[in-house]
């Protein structure tokens, strides 16, 4: 039902001072509009919250070298959702009779989102992202280490990748120009969608008890403040996703904002929270399962070895230089949100102590849907050369993950060999468990 992700792999060296050299020849103009909505809101916005960085980018070691996956921009929603928000605004709108004035603006609302499509918001975010890794990553690129990019089939996360291009090109004053050179059809082989896993179950069952308890205070806000209308708990979260939706649309606050407060929004954040953890997290029993195809390839690329892999890689595409080159510097991969899930999964990343309780969110719990899948997520994960051992270090969002899974050091790093070890469930092909996905 939702969208997308990034990946950018990064291999390099960082000298000491090296940005001195770009720095005459670097152009970095942000182009992302501010929204007008205050971020403590905007950041429980979940996966429909605009890319934020959750904690400070940490320079690589002194002496390291560096290799990255990215989420589409903010987009419409999709088509079957916009459907549905639609038809409960209309339930709304069929009150005549509101009772509080904050609703009043509904008697001449009109919904007029696109659908699926990337928003300028989301364009402008994947642009910017593109000049930012060109700033952060300039040491790594040459003539003939240009990025090399690769994205999902759906039109918004292919606008993602060329706007990233684009940005990246516009940063270093067009002397690199990468381009996106290919495109793994949905309806294929891919390991940038979650679309090949047909036996993999829903989150509904989990999201729907949440979303019982969460919008109880607003079934009562809204019978006595548009009486008659009948909304249903699917109703009500369909009205808190129309303000992300309508702010990222218009760059401007959505009046959907102004009815709901703090805890409302805290509520609908861990509604998607459980919907991603039960949906393709690791409540989700043919969840992790679906990243092993991307794990495989990343694994690939850190150790410059042919993919292993017997899932969802396209084995023709993996096999040649061509489509698969192993020689580069920077890797950009993009996708959608959920797939993104599957493969922090497949990796064991954010694996909480206890699966997620439908009933009482655990207010210090890492797995936030708007931390791990904000619109123009990365996941970048970078190889580094120190004391001429090769390690490798994993941000999301630009947090620095701890790697405890490869016993990673105080500045989140794992030799390359225990990273490759911990990746068990990847290079057992998922353990059995792919087969179940056509069971
Ligand atoms: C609705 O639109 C009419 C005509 O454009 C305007 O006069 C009226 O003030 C609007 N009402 C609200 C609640 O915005
Ligand atoms: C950026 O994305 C928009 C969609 O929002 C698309 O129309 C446009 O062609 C993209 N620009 C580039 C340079 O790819
Ligand atoms: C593999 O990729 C090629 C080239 O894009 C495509 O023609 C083919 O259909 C793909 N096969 C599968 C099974 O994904
Ligand atoms: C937030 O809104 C809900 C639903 O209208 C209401 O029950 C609750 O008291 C409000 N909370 C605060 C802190 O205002
Ligand atoms: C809402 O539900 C009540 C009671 O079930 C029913 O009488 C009424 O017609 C419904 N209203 C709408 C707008 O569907
Ligand atoms: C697509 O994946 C299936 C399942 O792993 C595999 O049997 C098939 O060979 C793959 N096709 C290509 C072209 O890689």
């Amino acid at each position: 039902m939702y969208a997308g992700f990034f990946a950018l792999l990064l291999f390099g060296s960082f000298f000491d001072s090296p940005k001195a050299t770009f720095a005459a020849s670097v152009t970095f103009k942000p182009t992302t509009p501010s929204l007008g909505v205050p971020e403590n809101i905007q950041h429980l916005w979940a996966n429909f919250a605009p890319y934020f960085a959750a904690a400070e980018y940490p320079a690589p070691p002194p002496g390291c070298v560096i290799n990255q996956v990215e989420r589409h921009g903010a987009r419409f929603p999709t088509a079957s959702n916009g459907a549905q928000i639609q038809s409960t605004v209309q339930k709304l709108q069929a009150v005549r009779d509101f009772k509080v004035p904050r609703l009043e603006f509904l008697r001449n609302f009109t919904y007029d989102l696109g659908h699926d499509d990337l928003v300028p918001f989301g364009a402008a975010q994947s642009f910017d992202a593109g000049q930012l890794h060109f700033v952060r990553y300039s040491e790594l690129i040459s003539p003939n280490k240009l990025p090399f990019v690769r994205s999902t089939s759906a039109q918004r996360v292919v606008d993602s990748a060329t706007n990233w291009t684009a940005g990246f090109s516009f940063a270093s004053q067009n002397r690199f120009t990468p381009v996106l050179s290919v495109v793994l059809s949905e309806s294929a082989n891919d390991t940038l969608d979650d679309s090949s896993c047909p036996d993999a179950g829903s989150g509904d069952e989990q999201t729907n008890v949440w979303q019982a308890i969460y919008t109880a205070p607003l079934h009562a806000f809204f019978e006595q403040a548009a009486p008659g209308a009948n909304l249903t708990d699917t109703d009500i979260s369909n009205l808190i996703a129309l303000c992300p939706f309508e702010t990222v649309a218009k760059e401007k606050p959505s009046q959907f904002c102004d009815l709901f407060n703090q805890t409302t929004f805290e509520g609908f954040e861990y509604f998607e929270d459980l919907g991603k953890f039960y949906g393709n997290g690791y409540g989700q029993e043919l969840g992790p399962v679906q990243g092993v195809g991307y794990v495989n390839e990343l694994i690939a690329r850190l150790t410059n070895s042919p993919v292993q892999d017997a899932t969802q890689t396209n084995r023709t595409l993996d096999s040649s230089p061509q489509t698969f080159p192993l020689d580069r510097t920077i890797y950009a991969d993009f996708s959608h949100d959920n797939q993104m899930i599957s493969i922090y999964s497949a990796m064991g990343l954010f694996r909480p102590a206890q699966p997620l309780s439908t009933t009482t969110p655990d207010p210090r719990r890492t797995w936030l849907a708007s931390k791990l899948v904000p619109f123009s997520a990365k996941l970048v994960t970078e190889r580094l050369e120190c004391d001429r051992k090769q390690f490798v270090r994993i941000l999301v969002d630009d947090s620095l993950q701890p790697l405890e899974l490869c016993g990673g050091d105080k500045n989140g790093l794992c030799e390359l060999d225990a990273f490759v070890q911990s990746q068990g469930f990847a290079r057992s092909n998922g353990g059995g468990l792919f087969q179940r996905c056509f069971a």
